[in-house]
C-alpha cells in the first residue's frame, strides 16, 4: 500500500501499530457517503467550512453522546477537528503559552509527546499505575508548585482504556482527579479516543461529564470507530472554550479543518450504520484482545505479567527483572515480532515493559506473535 503511514515489514508481525486493521473499514459505506455528501447532503460539503464543523454533524455527535454517555450537549459545546492528534495541538496552541508547565502522564501515548514538545512548554510527568494516573502524585506536584509560586497549565491524560498500558482511571480517582483540577485551575485534556471501544461491560463516564464546568476538554475521535485517514473528531469543553478553540487564526482563514471529511462522516452517521458497526467492531477486537491475552499467559515466562484491558488497543507487559524492552527488541524482530518498548513512552529512561497492540491482526497472527515474543524473550535470557 502506497502513502500509508505504517506498512508491516515482510516476515514480522508488527505489534506495533495502534490503528484499525484495513480489513475493517468500511470502504462501500464510505463511498456511499460521499456521493450523498456531495450530491444530496444537507451540508455543503465543498465550500469552506463553519468553523466549529458542519452543524449537522454536531448535532449527530450530540445525539450519539446522549443515546451512550446519557448527557445532553448542546451544539455550542462541540467543535468539530481534525482528529484528537491536530485538535491536541490546535488545543495547546489557543491555551497554553511557551514556557508554561504542561502535565503528562507517564507512560503516555508517545507521539503526544511530539506534540507537546513542537509547543516548547515545560513537561512534568505523572505515574500511571494501575488504576490509571497516580492522583496523590498529583497533588503533590499541583502543591510543589503551588508553593514555588507556579501552576501547572494543563494536564494530558488518556483515563479510558489508555495507551499504552490498558488501563482505566478508578472511579474515585476520577472524582479527585477533577477536584484537583477545578481547586488549581488546571485544564484537563482529556483524550477519550478509545470509549466506544469496550469490550467488558460499559466504559466508565468521562472526566468531562463529571467535572465542573470548563474543567475539562474531550477530545473524541472517529479515526478508531470508521477510519483514520477521514482525520475527523470533535472536542467538548464549554461554549466560551469551544469558541476560542475555534477561532484559531488558521481556522479563521481555512475554515473547519476537515469539512469534507466532516460532511462525509454526517451523511454516514445520517445513514444510520454506525451503531452497529460500533458494536461489530467491539466483538472482533475482544476477539483479538482474547487471543493475544491467551496467547501471551501461554508463552511468556515466569516473572512476565500484564493486565487485560476492558476495551482499547493495547496490552502492556511487564518484563522479568532486569531485561529492558529496547534490549529485547532486536533480538524479538529477528524472531519475526515487533513492539514498542517501554521508554519509547516514558520520559526518563525506564524501560521493563513493552506494548502489543491487537487491533491490526486476526486471532490466529496474533497467538503466534504472542508464540514469537516467548521465544525471543528465551534466546534473550539464555544469552545475557
Ligand atoms: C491516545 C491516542 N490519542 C490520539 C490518537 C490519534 O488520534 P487521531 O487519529 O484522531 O489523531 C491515538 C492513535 O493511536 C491514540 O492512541
Amino acid at each position: 500500500m502506497d502513502g500509508v503511514q505504517n506498512v508491516p515489514r515482510a516476515g514480522i508481525i508488527e505489534l506495533v501499530f495502534g490503528e484499525p486493521d484495513p480489513a475493517l473499514l468500511p470502504v462501500t459505506e464510505i463511498r456511499r457517503a460521499c456521493a450523498t455528501a456531495l450530491d444530496g447532503g444537507r451540508t455543503a460539503a465543498l465550500p469552506y467550512g463553519a468553523n466549529e464543523g458542519p452543524p449537522e454533524l454536531r448535532r449527530l455527535i450530540a445525539a450519539r453522546i446522549a443515546a451512550t454517555e446519557d448527557r445532553k450537549v448542546p451544539e455550542g459545546e462541540i467543535a468539530i477537528t481534525g482528529g484528537n492528534s491536530l485538535a491536541f495541538d490546535q488545543v495547546l496552541t489557543r491555551f497554553t503559552t511557551p514556557g508554561d508547565t504542561v502535565l503528562v502522564e507517564l507512560p503516555t501515548y508517545i507521539l503526544a509527546l511530539g506534540i507537546v514538545r513542537d509547543h516548547h512548554v515545560d513537561l512534568e510527568a505523572v505515574p500511571v499505575d494501575d488504576d490509571g494516573l497516580d492522583v496523590v502524585v498529583l497533588e503533590r506536584i499541583l502543591d510543589a508548585l503551588a508553593l514555588a509560586g507556579r501552576r501547572a497549565r494543563l494536564l494530558y491524560t488518556i483515563p479510558t482504556f489508555q495507551n499504552p498500558t490498558g488501563t482505566c482511571l478508578s472511579a474515585a480517582r476520577r472524582r479527585r482527579l477533577v477536584e484537583l483540577a477545578a481547586a488549581h485551575d488546571l485544564l484537563i485534556v482529556e483524550d477519550d479516543v478509545y470509549r466506544e471501544l469496550v469490550y467488558d461491560g460499559v466504559a466508565p463516564p468521562s472526566l468531562w461529564s463529571i467535572a465542573p464546568v470548563a474543567t475539562v476538554l474531550r477530545l473524541g475521535s472517529f479515526a478508531k470507530t470508521i477510519a483514520p485517514g477521514l482525520r475527523v473528531g470533535w472536542l467538548n469543553g464549554s461554549a466560551t472554550q469551544v469558541e476560542h478553540f475555534a477561532a484559531a487564526g488558521f481556522v479563521d482563514s481555512g475554515g473547519c479543518p476537515s469539512h469534507f471529511s466532516a460532511s462525509v462522516v454526517a451523511c454516514y452517521l445520517e445513514g444510520g450504520g454506525y451503531p452497529a458497526r460500533v458494536e461489530r467492531l467491539r466483538s472482533e477486537y475482544r476477539a483479538r484482545r482474547d487471543a493475544l491475552a491467551a496467547a501471551l499467559t501461554e508463552h511468556l515466562p515466569p516473572g512476565s505479567s500484564f493486565v487485560v484491558p476492558g476495551g482499547g488497543f493495547f496490552i502492556w507487559v511487564t518484563l522479568p527483572e532486569g531485561l529492558t524492552a529496547s534490549a529485547l527488541l532486536p533480538v524479538a524482530e529477528r524472531h519475526g515480532v515487533s513492539f514498542v518498548p517501554a521508554a519509547q513512552a516514558m520520559l526518563n529512561g525506564d524501560d521493563g515493559a513493552l506494548r502489543l497492540a491487537f487491533s491490526m491482526y486476526p486471532p490466529a497472527q496474533l497467538a503466534e506473535g504472542a508464540k514469537r515474543l516467548g521465544a525471543a524473550l528465551g534466546s534473550f535470557s539464555a544469552g545475557r
